[in-house]
């Protein structure tokens, strides 16, 4: 499959989808948007495909934000009727169910740091720089930002954030609970391959119900999360895999998982 904006190649079980708008920074315009929706969506109905990865091509940024150039002349009637922004919500987030990751590789700015917020998680090179500045622009955080980086970092932070537009970097970033792990710039791609080589080595619908109930952390009050987890737990104790899984533990072998 080839895409004007974004390039995707499979690894065996992972995907690995990079951003490929260098000149601009990856910039997310709308044809960005409609090639992730279409890659994301095969990586979503190919069974092969275990978790995916999302980059940034060039070495200075996953993305710096939605398109300002796109969007500068637009009229508000059309963000407001088009729903402006709500695809990436819909498409990226509620209908991925299987895992990916974010591999930030420099800014992730405005909407490119909601984009990499909408990952399971984020991994970030030493020169990643977090950011949601569109203050400066006369505007706001559109595509979740204002929601996802308060409750990633607290209000303290994603206040200041949002309100001075300065950017936050790996290290801080990691410190305040928005990455997962901050690895060596050269080395991101790798580290990234390994945690997706790990995540599509387990049985697959368990990696669906793990990330099912972590996220049902920020819907939800603490005694329906559990009650939420407890009977994911309980359907995940029907699966092929749940006996298999036991089994091999028990024979000290690698399990094979037929996704049931
Ligand atoms: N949209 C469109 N083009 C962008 C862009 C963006 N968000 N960010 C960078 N570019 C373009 C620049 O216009 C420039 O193109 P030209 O060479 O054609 O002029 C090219 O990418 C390189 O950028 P710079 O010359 O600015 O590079 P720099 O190293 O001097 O600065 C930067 C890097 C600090 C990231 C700076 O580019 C910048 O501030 N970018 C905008 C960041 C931003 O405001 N993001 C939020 C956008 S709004 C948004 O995302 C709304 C939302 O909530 C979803």
């Amino acid at each position: 499959m080839s895409y004007e904006t974004i390039t995707v190649e499979q690894h065996d079980a992972v995907t690995l989808i990079t951003l490929n708008r260098p000149k601009a920074l990856n910039a997310l315009n709308s044809q960005v948007l409609d090639d992730l929706i279409d890659a994301f969506g095969h990586y979503e109905a190919d069974d092969s495909q275990r978790c995916a990865i999302l980059t940034g091509s060039g070495d200075k940024a996953f993305a710096a934000g939605a398109d300002i150039k796109e969007m500068s002349d637009k009229p508000a009637a059309d963000f407001y009727l088009d729903d402006f922004f709500a695809k990436w919500t819909s498409h990226l987030v509620k209908a991925v169910r299987k895992p990916w990751i974010a591999a930030v590789n420099g800014f992730a700015l405005g909407g490119g740091c909601e984009l990499a917020m909408m990952a399971d998680f984020i991994l970030a090179s030493d020169n990643a720089k977090f950011g949601q500045p569109e203050i400066k622009l006369g505007v706001a955080p559109g595509m979740g930002g204002s929601q996802r980086l308060t409750r990633a970092v607290g209000k303290a932070k994603a206040m200041e954030m949002c309100l001075t537009g300065r950017m936050m970097g790996a290290e801080e970033a990691e410190r305040a609970n928005l990455v997962a792990r901050v690895v060596p710039h050269d080395e991101l791609l790798d580290e990234a391959m390994k945690s997706a080589a790990l995540i599509a080595a387990m049985p697959p619908m368990a990696a669906v119900a793990n990330k099912e109930m972590v996220n049902a952390a920020f819907e939800t009050g603490l005694d329906q999360g559990i009650i939420f987890e407890r009977r994911l737990f309980q359907i995940l104790t029907a699966s092929e895999d749940k006996v298999e899984g036991m089994a091999a533990f028990i024979e000290k072998r690698e399990g094979k998982w037929k996704g049931r």
